[in-house]
Formats: C-alpha cells, sequence, structure tokens
C-alpha cells in the first residue's frame, strides 16, 4: 500500500519565489555566447552540428506515460491532474559536448518527451507544441548551482575544448591520479562537472534527476526517474567494462532487441525554502524533509533502440528543452532560466547547419522504427 504524504507542508507556487540574481541577463547572454563559440568551432572540425551539451546519444526508444487514477490531489496537478496515457520518446545520452569515446565517462541523460499533451506551452516558440519534456541527468544536483557558477565552469571549459581527446581518456579511465596531471594545465575541476570520473555503472540502472526545481501546479518540485521493472532495478550499481568507441549503443541496443524496461516517474515536492532552495541547484533536497513520490509509470517494450533513421531523427531532428513544457511545470530557479536561451541557441545552430527541419513531434508515428 501506497503511503499517505497528504499532510505534508507543501510550499504553494508562487511567482515571488523565484529571485533575480545579479547580473543575471549579462551572466545568460555571456553564456551562451561562449556555449555557441564552442559549438561553432566543432561545427568547423567535423561539418556537422551536435548538441552544445549532451551530444553523444546511445539510444532513442519510444514507450508509453501512464498516469494513474489514484493520486492524491497533492500530486494530482497539471499533466497529472487527470488520468491517462501519453506516447513518449526517450533520448538516452552522455553530458559531453563533443561525440567522446565511449570509455570516457561521464554524466547520462535521460530526456523525456511526453506526446499528445494539448494546451498552450511555455517555451515562446513552441506555443502550439503538443509536446512537455522532462531532462533528467543520474545525479540528484547540479554542481554549479547557480547561473553565475554555471557561467564560470562555461568560460574555463572552452579553455580545455581543444584539448587533445587523448587527455580526456585518460583523464577518466585513471582517474584522479591523472587529474593531478591535468591540474598542472588548470583543467581538472573544469572537467568534474562532466562527470568524468564517474563509475561506467550500467546507464539503464540508474536513477534520473532534474537537478533543479520545477513548478508542480500549486507546489513546487524536483522531478526524477528510477528502475521500476526487475530487469532494470538488477542493473543498479553494474559497472561495465567498456572499450569499444560506441558501447554504450551496443549494450543498450542488445538489452532493448530482447526486452522492455519499466520506469517510475517521481516527484519531490518542496516542503521547505530553507533546506529546499530554489535559487540553488547545487542542494540535493533532503528526503527526509519530503520524499520522492510516484506520479507516473514508463513502460519501453522491446524495440530497435539506434536504426541510422531513428538515430538521425534524434539527434538531428528532436530537440528537447524543459521550456517545452505546460506553464504548470514552469521551470524555476538561475539555473533553469538561463536554459530559456541556452536550448533553443543550440537546437537552431544545428538544425541550420545540418539543414534539418526544426518541429515539436504531433504524433508518434513521426519516429522512425
Ligand atoms: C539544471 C540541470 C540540467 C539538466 C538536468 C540538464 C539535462 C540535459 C539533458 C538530459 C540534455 C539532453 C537532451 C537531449 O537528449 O536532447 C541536455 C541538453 C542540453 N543542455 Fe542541459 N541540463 C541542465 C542544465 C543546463 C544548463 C544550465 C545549460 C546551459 C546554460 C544547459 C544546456 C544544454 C544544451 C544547450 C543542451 C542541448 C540542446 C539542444 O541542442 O537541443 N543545460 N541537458
Amino acid at each position: 500500500m501506497r503511503a499517505d504524504f497528504a499532510s505534508l507542508p507543501y510550499v504553494p507556487f508562487s511567482p515571488a519565489i523565484e529571485q533575480p540574481q545579479p547580473n543575471e541577463q549579462q551572466l545568460m547572454e555571456e553564456t551562451v555566447a561562449a556555449m555557441r563559440r564552442m559549438a561553432q568551432s566543432q561545427f568547423d572540425q567535423h561539418r556537422h552540428a551536435n548538441r552544445d551539451a549532451h551530444a553523444k546519444s546511445h539510444a532513442i526508444v519510444r514507450g508509453e506515460l501512464h498516469i494513474p487514477a489514484d493520486l492524491p490531489p497533492h500530486l494530482a496537478q497539471g499533466l497529472f491532474a487527470l488520468p491517462g496515457t501519453y506516447p513518449v520518446i526517450i533520448r538516452l545520452s552522455t553530458a559531453a559536448g563533443q561525440l567522446l569515446p565511449d570509455k570516457v565517462s561521464g554524466f547520462r541523460g535521460f530526456a523525456l518527451k511526453v506526446l499528445n499533451v494539448p494546451g498552450p506551452k511555455l517555451g515562446p516558440e513552441d506555443l502550439d507544441a503538443l509536446t512537455q519534456d522532462w531532462l533528467l541527468v543520474n545525479h540528484p544536483a547540479i554542481a554549479t548551482g547557480t547561473v553565475q557558477q554555471y557561467h564560470d565552469a562555461v568560460l574555463k571549459a572552452e579553455k580545455t575544448a581543444g584539448l587533445p581527446e587523448e587527455v580526456r581518456t585518460v583523464a577518466s579511465v585513471v582517474g584522479q591520479a591523472v587529474h593531478k596531471g591535468l591540474a598542472a594545465v588548470g583543467v581538472q575541476k573544469d572537467l568534474l562537472p562532466l562527470g568524468l570520473d564517474q563509475p561506467q555503472n550500467h546507464i539503464l540502472g540508474e536513477t534520473f534527476h532534474s537537478m533543479g526545481t520545477f513548478r508542480y501546479g500549486d507546489y513546487l518540485a524536483k522531478i526524477s526517474v528510477a528502475p521500476l521493472s526487475e530487469n532494470v532495478r538488477a542493473l543498479t550499481g553494474q559497472v561495465q567494462s567498456i572499450e569499444a568507441d560506441s558501447a554504450w549503443r551496443d549494450i543498450l541496443g542488445a538489452f532493448f532487441r530482447e526486452q522492455g524496461a519499466e520506469y517510475e516517474l517521481r516527484a519531490q515536492l518542496c516542503t521547505n525554502l530553507d533546506t529546499m532552495p530554489v535559487e540553488d541547484g547545487s542542494v540535493e533536497w533532503p528526503a527526509a524533509d519530503s520524499p520522492f513520490q510516484p506520479i507516473g509509470r514508463l513502460v519501453i517494450t522491446a524495440q530497435e533502440s539506434y536504426s541510422p533513421a531513428r538515430r538521425v531523427f534524434g539527434d538531428d531532428v528532436l530537440s528537447f528543452s524543459p521550456f517545452h513544457c505546460l506553464p504548470a511545470h514552469q521551470p524555476l530557479g538561475s539555473i533553469n532560466r538561463v536554459r530559456r536561451l541556452a536550448y533553443p541557441s543550440s537546437s537552431r545552430f544545428r538544425h541550420e547547419q545540418n539543414a534539418q527541419p526544426r518541429r515539436e513531434p504531433r504524433d508518434i508515428s513521426e519516429l522512425p522504427d
């Protein structure tokens, strides 16, 4: 039986919760300009434009989101106000803005696009889109939790963009010892936010987090996805031996060719703005103050997860953004506000350079097999 957390003191959403940071607009513009310079330099090298972040995908799968009928009122908010079943597209990726060999570890991305969602959307470019996205990473908080910190990290990262790939690879494979060598050239700390020192845990066993805060109807929440079916729960913490450049594509491809998977979608509602701040994404909200509570189930059936047509659609046609959302799920806090500029900038550049249409899918049949 599900525990009933109906009586916790959930903080109500109000526009006054957000506190603009000093010099915020300038910091945002400088951040996005630096990311564009790096994207341009990558493009000039490869003559193909990738995402400024999470450039390398490993699987692009279709599935369904099931929203149950019995959610208590504090969870029956926004998209979750009514029960229903929605088609979804999920893109699994690694965080770097470059296509590095898979033996270079990194934080993993779980980008979720829910289709057939009616109602006006927040993103200025996609008001009539039928999509609601959540972008999740396998870590509960973001090290650079404010726009100032993110800005500083991006500007420093520009320095490492020209580093030979071998140095990055060695940094990840041998870990801390080699980071000392990188420190000598002043780049150690700048590489770590990408999670290059993370173990090569099986991606399908990981738990993924929004890291930043989102409006959750009348409340505020962080969103998360956790393994639910036995086969993916069994993969949690299973370290893989990764050698081939595209090993993860092959591991995930072999998995989904034979099996489906289920994940639980969960919301952690804010109960205390002191211990669960909105303007600093680096703070992990304590589960003791408010637990993650189930709000839906993601069901993925067995399928070919990386056909050539699907890779091109997932990498070059699709764009995921936290601002592809209902106003009831508005991204909050400065680390989210900067994303309002960053995602369209990255996606516009790569769509233009790759001569691909920039559109939000209106039907799941647009995702090729
Ligand atoms: C706060 C927590 C964050 C999370 C959980 C997150 C997660 C993700 C994920 C999962 C993707 C891959 C989306 C896909 O598969 O298409 C992505 C892409 C991206 N992220 Fe973030 N991210 C965060 C913060 C940021 C920030 C602060 C910036 C920049 C200011 C940023 C810039 C980008 C860009 C430019 C892309 C590629 C967009 C595109 O070309 O379509 N992210 N992010």
